[in-house]
Formats: structure tokens, sequence, C-alpha cells
């Protein structure tokens, strides 16, 4: 259907590991991981590990993203980071992940302003959408990712859509356990290239990449990499165990043989 596509895997640190414990632990993964042509492999550490790693990698191997940012570019904003600090450090820069939205109660504008500041910056945003168990239990889903995409998207460009990448993650599958079937997913993976395609046509809505995010695990990984529409996988939990992150990629690797 659309032309072939890295598959992305980006593993989220979340608040974990200290800048020395994550030197370490990019080092070890550098050794199970292999580069292959058709796997883009990102982590998201702290953002105090960002520099460090940052000179420690092959950026064949691995890219950085950030988890947050602030979206003015600079000023008396007391605590906050900016996109325009991050560029050249980082090239993806996760936006409106749920604990962002759910637990700092980030809103569509903050995300929208947020998407607005990474693409100006020359970073790529990966906006994360999804449904809470109430949402989806009163028949919401599709709504719900209908106006977090609007909210998120509103003011990007045609051009600017091809800097963004979409995440999939139901917030109830967020390190819970609990998988989304792979029916939820596709379901959810069409109504959002549906969406992009209402707003900015079918090539665009073929062309983004979208991942999906929420527990996923090495015995989870292959299905929905197998999913139709999916481009690869945003891994909290499971990308702080080197065996399991190593095992996801070569997963990836193996579908886009496959594919
Ligand atoms: P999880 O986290 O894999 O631990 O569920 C995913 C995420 O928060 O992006």
């Amino acid at each position: 259907m659309s032309p072939i596509k890295k598959k992305l895997i980006i593993g989220n640190w979340k608040m974990n590991l200290t800048v020395h414990e994550a030197s370490i632990f990019v080092h070890t993964l550098s050794q199970s991981i292999a580069v292959h042509r058709d796997v883009e492999v990102v982590l998201a550490p702290t953002l105090l590990a960002l520099q460090p790693i940052s000179l420690q990698i092959d950026r064949r191997q691995f890219k950085l993203a950030a988890q947050n940012f602030y979206w003015r570019d600079q000023g008396a904003f007391t605590g906050e980071v900016s996109a325009a600090q991050l560029r050249g450090l980082v090239e993806y820069a996760l936006v409106g992940h749920s604990e962002r939205r759910h637990v700092f109660h980030e809103h569509d504008k903050d995300i929208r302003s947020k998407v607005q500041a990474a693409v100006r910056n020359g970073i790529r945003p990966v906006l994360c959408i999804g449904e809470t168990a109430h949402e989806r239990s009163s028949g919401e889903t599709a709504d719900v990712l209908h106006d977090q995409l609007l909210g998120g998207l509103a003011n990007v460009t045609s051009e600017e859509l091809g800097q963004v990448v979409i995440a999939y993650e139901p917030v109830w599958a967020i390190g819970t356990g609990n998988n989304a079937t792979p029916d939820d997913v596709k379901k959810a993976v069409r109504a959002i290239r549906r969406q992009i395609e209402h707003l900015y046509g079918q090539k665009a809505a073929n062309e983004i990449r979208v991942l999906y995010g929420g527990s996923v695990t090495p015995e989870s990984a292959a299905t929905y990499l197998a999913t139709d529409g999916i481009d690869g996988l945003l891994v909290g939990g499971a990308s702080l165990s080197g065996p399991s992150f190593t095992a996801i990629v070569g997963l990836a690797h193996h579908e886009g043989e496959a594919a």
C-alpha cells in the first residue's frame, strides 16, 4: 500500500536511571543491538542524560528523543527546557504522552504549541494520543482520537506533517500489562489514517508513521508490528531491559524482512 518505511522503535525510559546508569545501559545496548537498515532505534532517556549519551552513541545505531520540553524557545521560564535548546541534540521529542496529559494536566493547546515548537526547531514530534479506560467503555475511542489529533495538529501544514509521527497509546494499556488487541489497534490506526486523509489527503495518510504503545513486550511486539498500518512501537517498561529491548528491535528487523 504505502512505500516501504523503516520500522521505528522508541524506548521511553521515563524517570528512570541516573546519568551514570543510563550511560552504562547505552553501552550494553550498543553491544547487543545490531544496526539494521530497515529499523530506526530511538532512545528517550532522562533529559539530563541526553548530552552525555549524544557523545557516546553511533547515530547509525541510535537516535535520541526528548521525553518533554516547553514550547517557548527561550525566556523567563524557570526550570524548563526548550525545543530550541534541544535542537541538534535530539531527532525526536514525545509530545502529549498520557503521563504529561494526566499527571501534569497538559491540554491540547499546550500539546499543539509543543508540536509546532518541535517542528520549528527541526525536531520530529511524536504526538501521543489515546483513550482512557472510561472513554473506551463509553464507546468514545474514535471521538477522543479525533479530538486529540485535531487538537495536536492544528496549524501544522501539509509540508510540516512529514516531520510528525503519531503514537496510538491507549491510556489503559500503558504500564498496566493490559495489551490492546490487534483488532483494537487496527481500528484505531484506521481511524487515525482516515482523519489524516480528511485533513491532509491520501498521500499524507499513507505516508505518516503511526506507532503503537502500551505494555509492549517481546511476546506481544511481533503481533503489533505485523498489524496493518503500524510502523513501529513506543516501548516503556520493556525498553529498560536490555534483552527485552534488543529482542523487540530484532523482531522489527524480521518484520521488515518479511514485508
Ligand atoms: P509501557 O509504556 O510500555 O510501560 O506500557 C509505554 C509508554 O508509556 O509509552
